[in-house]
């Protein structure tokens, strides 16, 4: 089993569409019991919340549904998760500094993008319209894809042949 998180601060519209992107993904291509997805927030501003309506909205666009409910990141999730994947790079360093006995990768999640791939924000979309939600989910779903393709490269995961993502 590998278990992923997804983590940005609200845990209601970034890293909830990650992990719906990423659990659609990992279903389509045939992994669903051997992969386990999350996300969380580095704020607990949103716990037990839904997912942001324009969020919603736009994965609802796609066919992705999200069902996540808020969840605050704490430290003992990076010995629990194999993967924590910030949205943006103050999450990142809020993420480092919970340092102690951490087993997980931590990386940004767009490091792993397809398309123009570095240690770039997911912008927050919180505060604008609804064009951020569009491309936060352009920018995720990228990401999702090229964060699959990582795994099976490093062999964490076998996909059958001929399924492609
Ligand atoms: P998220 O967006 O980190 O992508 O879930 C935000 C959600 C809520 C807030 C900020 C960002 N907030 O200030 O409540």
């Amino acid at each position: 089993m590998v278990a992923v998180s997804f983590v940005c601060l609200g845990n209601i519209c970034r890293s909830p569409t990650a992990e719906a992107v990423f659990a659609d993904l990992v279903d389509r291509v045939g992994l669903a019991d051997q992969v386990t997805v999350d996300s969380a927030g580095t704020a607990g501003w949103h716990v037990g919340d839904p997912p942001d309506a324009r969020a919603v909205a736009e994965a609802d666009r796609r066919g992705i549904a999200m069902r996540s409910r808020g969840r605050h990141f704490g430290a003992t999730d990076l010995a629990t998760f194999d993967y924590v994947l910030a949205m943006d790079r103050k999450n990142f360093a809020v993420i480092d500094q919970m340092r102690g006995p951490r087993a997980a990768h931590v990386a940004m999640l767009r490091e792993f993008a397809r398309t123009n791939p570095g240690r770039f924000d997911v912008p927050d979309p919180y505060y604008g319209d609804d064009d951020g939600f569009v491309e936060v989910f352009d920018l995720v779903d990228d990401a999702c894809r090229g964060f699959l393709d990582h795994l099976v490269d490093v062999g964490v995961v076998r996909v059958g042949a001929g399924v492609v993502w």
